[in-house]
This record gives structure tokens, sequence and C-alpha cells, in this order.
């Protein structure tokens, strides 16, 4: 069933006390930033992610005789699925490519039949993944992400969020989990991704990641130019196919593999990750004008999802409206429609 919030909560989840203030909250601040940033008239990007390399088509093939644990969603069966992959920059600001930054992938299926849970969306052929180079999130809760974005918007460092007056209250774990997420990397290509938060394997929670099928060492340019990240990826496409393997991680245990705090690593010891299918980059060429614009006009969110991958824990249900929000405006003010893509668009 489609639903016009992500409340009420599925039985792995618990609303922390003061939630739903919190999430309008963010949606508030993260929409006043895209007024004061992108004034009438200008062309709005994302308030997140707004640099991407590009955004290159793939296909995810499904593995044959998954354990039933995994048959699940996009996995019940084996098949492949046309996708969009839109590889970014975390940063709300455009910035040269060297700057340490967390590095994003926005994963799309089409063709995946079956109601949605975005109640506008319901009807949407797509089923979306959205994955970071870390594995744990750098903030609890909805409530300690307004604490942050707060003092982001007034300091430029926002070391206070970690690092207050009472050594008692230091975030030690959340400055951790920044500081590893925020680096350099020479090839968005050659990364491991996760979703960092969980989200539903049937009525298992679980988490992804997307690793690529061969370890390269690759390094920084001596003198890497602002999109040198791009440049990157469009000379490996030219000649060479890549995949990443779709990896799922199914909790094992609530107490120590938690799904209301996203800081928290859940240990491969307790619960291996398991390849349940390959994401395969084909050669191409992807940087032309007008498919650097498609990338621009795509909406990914963990909410474009069918009922058996929903997304979980207080991070998560403060995005269904986030991404939605920002999503909304951007096309509004672009003068663009909202579309979910077919997988046919030709450049
Ligand atoms: C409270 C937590 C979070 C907030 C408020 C937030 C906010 C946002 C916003 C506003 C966007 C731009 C959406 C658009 O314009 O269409 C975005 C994009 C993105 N976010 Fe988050 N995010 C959060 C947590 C996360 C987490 C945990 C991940 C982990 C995978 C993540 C991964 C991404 C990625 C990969 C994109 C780029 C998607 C694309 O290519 O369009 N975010 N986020």
């Amino acid at each position: 069933m489609p639903i016009s919030s992500p409340y009420p909560v599925t039985r792995h989840e618990t609303i922390a006390p003061g939630e739903e203030r919190a999430v309008a909250e963010v949606v508030r601040l993260v929409m006043e930033r895209m007024h004061m940033q992108y004034p009438a008239g200008t062309r709005a990007k994302r308030d997140a992610h707004p640099k991407h390399h590009g955004v290159v088509r793939a296909t995810l093939e499904v593995e044959p005789s998954l354990p039933q644990e995994y048959r699940f969603g996009v996995f019940a069966a084996q098949r492949s699925y046309p996708a969009w992959v839109r590889f970014s920059n975390g940063s709300g600001e455009v910035q040269p490519d060297h700057v340490p930054d967390g590095r994003g992938v926005g994963l799309k299926l089409m063709d995946v039949a079956g109601s949605k849970l975005l109640d506008d969306e319901a009807d949407a052929m797509t089923q979306d993944f959205l994955f970071i180079n870390h594995d744990v999130f750098f903030v609890k809760d909805a409530k300690d992400y307004v604490e942050f974005f707060r003092i982001s918007l007034r300091d430029k460092i926002p070391t206070k969020f970690f690092l207050g007056l009472n050594p008692f209250k230091w975030r030690l774990k959340e400055l951790k989990n920044a500081k590893n997420t925020r680096v350099q990397i020479a090839n968005p290509l050659n990364t491991q991704y996760w979703s960092m938060v969980p989200l539903l394997m049937g009525d298992r929670p679980a988490k992804v990641s997307l690793r690529p099928t061969i370890s390269r060492a690759t390094v920084l340019p001596a003198q890497p130019g602002p999109d040198y990240l791009r440049e990157a990826m469009s000379s490996q496409l030219a000649t060479e196919e890549l995949c990443f393997d779709f990896l799922v991680q199914l909790q094992a245990d609530s107490r120590s593999m938690p799904v209301e705090d996203p800081r928290i690593r859940w240990a491969e010891a307790r619960s291996p990750y398991r390849k349940v299918a390959t994401l395969r980059i084909p050669v191409q060429r992807f940087d032309s004008p007008a498919q650097m614009a498609f990338a621009e006009q795509l909406s990914y969110t963990p909410w474009h999802s069918l009922s058996e991958h929903r997304p979980l824990g207080g991070v998560n249900r403060c995005r269904y409206n986030v991404y939605r929000e920002i999503s909304r405006f951007r096309h509004t003010a672009n003068g663009v429609p909202r579309r979910e893509p077919t997988g046919d668009e030709q450049f």
C-alpha cells in the first residue's frame, strides 16, 4: 500500500520522542537554504550531492538460486533490470574534486513492477538504492541532524556539533564517522559504497553495499583538475566494462545491529555481506551535455521503493519528506517535469 508519510512504522522501528517535530524542522531548514541559494530565476540544484560526475547506463543482474532469505522484491527472481547510476560528490557546494568529501551513488532500477511507497509516485516503475563511500553515518537521528544543520548554517566547519564546551557531550563517534566519509578518491568506479542506513529485505532489516569486482590501485593525478573524477570515469569507460557486486548484510540480532542508530557498524563477523546481483556498466560515453543535463533532472530517493525494500529507521523516515520537497522545489524552479525515466532515453 502506498503511504502518505512513513508513519506508522514497522515492527523493527521505534520513534524517538520529538522525532516528527525534528523532521519538520529539517525540512524547513533545508527548504529555507534552497530558497536562499536559488532565488527565483536561477537554476536550482540538489541541496546535497549537487555535483555529479555523470549518470551511466547499466544493468543489474540478479544471481541465480539465491537462498530464500534474499529472494524478495527485485531479487525475488533471476532476471536483469536496466539502470541509471548517478555518481556524485556529497557537499552542498559544487567544488573541485580533490577537496575531501563524501562520494555518492544513486542506483535507479527500471521496469520494476508493483506499487511503490511514495504516495504520489505509487505507480512509478523504478526502485532506487542510495549509497555513500563509508559504512556508518555521522548522526544518530533527525534531532541530532537539526543541531548539526543549525551549526553548519552558522560556521563553515561545524566543529561545535562534534566538540562543544562540555567534554562529556563530545560526539567522538560522529566525528570519526564524518572524517572517514570525507576523503579524496582517484576514481568513483573503483570505490566501495554502502547504504549506511538499513532497509527491509522482505521482512528482515538489512544493509546493502556496492563493491567493485576488481580492486585496482589507482592514484590521484599529480595536478588534479576540478573535474578529474569525471575524466577518470570517462577514460575508463571508453574502453573497459566495469562491474560491482551488489551485496546484502542481513540483521542477525537487533541489539548489536540496531535499526535506529546508523552510527553503529553491523559487524561482518556476526553477519557477512552476501552477493545477490551484479551491476554491469558497459563501455560507453556518458558525458555529452544532454546526458549531463538528464542527470540533473533525475530524482533519487530511498522511498522510490517496493514495500519489500522499505527504508528503515529515523534517518530514513526523515529522508521521506526532505527528498520529495527538494525534488519538487528544484523541478518547479527549473520548469522541468518530475518524471521517472524508463531506460529508453537516448542521447
Ligand atoms: C537526515 C539525513 C539526510 C538528509 C537530510 C539528506 C538529504 C539529502 C538531499 C536534500 C539530497 C538531494 C535530493 C534531491 O535534490 O533530489 C540528498 C541526496 C543524496 N543523499 Fe542524502 N540525506 C540524508 C542521509 C543520507 C544517507 C544516510 C545516505 C546514505 C546512502 C544519503 C545518500 C544520498 C545520495 C547518494 C544522494 C544523491 C542522490 C542523487 O544522485 O540524486 N543521504 N540527500
